[in-house]
């Protein structure tokens, strides 16, 4: 078990070293605060279940992409995988290494694909021929071979939302297993590519890794028939999807159990593992923290209104998603109600919280919505024109503004009347 990076100090929820609430008096609410040594000691959990193993870890930038997140796992040697040229642009301006980039996606465009060329990244998740015959032109235009790998589509059930289940047949995602060979084959024929790889993605926050496992059983067997059509595969991508505890009874198995797990699949193989975790880095190291703004009564229930919304953090309204909502001061909550938790946005969707037991908050009181660092702020949006949160790194006791606070003249930037 890694250490919670957010624990009560003298009553107060603090992050690292710091009080959520001298957080919330310097910088205003709602804000994500993020835990740097959080982060890193969950990345680092994959670099150490991982030594001895020809590996890259590519961290999935669309689980948070902010820069002071990018740079800190930069740092630290992480690789990245993206699913857009704003993220690879963010990846560079983060100081991060192009050459250790995976791109990923079901719908490059053109214009993305020639500039992770220039770039030179890594290599291309490819899902489509059409799109591997775009970038065979124009890594032949640019006098350039293209490392790609084809994402197949393993036929798994990952037993996870709906929303966030790929691996299956009926997904929009990866080319079908069963055709895959037929697809190198192909690709084989192309100029311009070097067909060195073979990537799955089963979907996400599975708290079973077995799921992943059978994925990796399956894709190890295709790796070897490709081989044996003289396909020099070098490299397998499993994707992410590892998942974290976001109720207090969920248990989620620790990378180094899957690894281990994962390992005598891939014995005597002579293949580099690439894994793209996204979640299970950054989820547990952020939350967002509120501000009650009223609370009333309509017929039988309870509202608590807060100053984020749906807009801040959508999980709970997209996928019914449970986040746990704590107070950052533990006392003066003698007693308990049950209520939703509720934002100031004009839908009833708008909820982090439905008939939650919580202490006896009242207007003024800071809450934090745990588990907040992954599909948070990146899934924000200025719905109802409210501006965008602050972010903040802390560090030991240092914090860091990882993005200031969104203005009114932020909302109307490249418009005009
Ligand atoms: N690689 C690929 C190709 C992916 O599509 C994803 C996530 C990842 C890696 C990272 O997966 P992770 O390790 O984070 O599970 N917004 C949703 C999650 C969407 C996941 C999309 N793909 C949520 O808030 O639960």
């Amino acid at each position: 078990m890694l250490n919670d990076p957010f624990t009560y100090q003298a009553g107060v929820l603090s992050c690292e070293g710091v009080a959520l609430d001298s957080i919330a008096t310097e910088f205003g609410t709602p804000t994500y605060v993020y835990a740097k040594h959080g982060i890193l000691s969950r990345f680092s959990a994959y670099e150490n279940a991982l030594s001895g193993l020809p590996h890259r870890i590519c961290y999935s930038v669309k689980a948070n992409s902010n820069l002071a997140i990018l740079a800190v796992l930069a740092k630290q040697g992480a690789g990245f995988d993206i699913v857009s040229g704003g993220e690879l642009f963010r990846v560079i301006q983060a100081g991060g290494d192009p050459r250790s980039v995976v791109f990923s996606g079901v719908g490059k465009t053109p214009e993305e694909i020639r500039f992770a060329l220039e770039q030179r990244i890594h290599s291309f998740n490819c899902e489509s021929e059409s799109e591997i015959e775009w970038i065979s032109k124009i890594a032949t235009e640019l006098g350039q071979t293209a490392s790609i790998a084809i994402r197949v589509n393993p036929d798994v059930d990952a037993v996870t939302h709906p929303y966030i289940s790929t691996g299956l047949r009926e997904h929009k995602f990866g080319v079908d297993i069963h055709a895959a060979e037929a697809t190198y084959t192909r690709a084989a024929q192309l100029p311009g590519l070097a067909i060195e790889g073979v990537s799955c993605h089963i979907g996400s926050q599975l708290l079973d890794p077995d799921p992943l496992l059978q994925a990796a059983g399956k894709v190890i067997e295709l790796v070897k028939r490709l081989r044996a059509l003289n396909l020099p595969i070098r490299y397998l991508d499993l994707g992410g999807g590892l998942g974290v505890p976001y109720r207090p009874g969920d248990r989620a198995a620790p990378v180094n159990t899957f690894i281990e797990r994962l390992r005598p699949k891939l014995e005597g193989l002579n293949l580099t593992l690439m894994l793209e975790p996204g979640r299970s880095v950054v989820a547990e190291s952020g939350v967002l923290l509120a501000r009650v703004l009223l609370v009333k009564r309509n017929g039988e229930k309870n509202f608590v209104i807060v100053d984020a919304a749906m807009n801040d953090l959508i999980r709970p309204a997209l996928y019914q998603a449970h986040h746990e909502i704590v107070p950052v001061r533990q006392c003066g909550h003698e007693s308990h109600f049950r209520a939703d938790v509720v934002g100031p946005v004009c839908e009833t969707g708008d909820f982090f919280a439905r008939g939650r037991e919580l202490p006896a908050v009242k207007p003024g009181d800071l809450l934090a919505i745990r588990t907040a660092g992954a599909y948070g702020f990146v899934l924000s949006s200025n719905y109802n024109s409210r501006p965008r949160p602050c972010e903040v790194l802390v560090d030991g006791n240092d914090v860091h503004i990882a993005r200031r606070r969104e203005q009114f003249a932020d909302l109307i930037r490249g418009e005009s009347a």
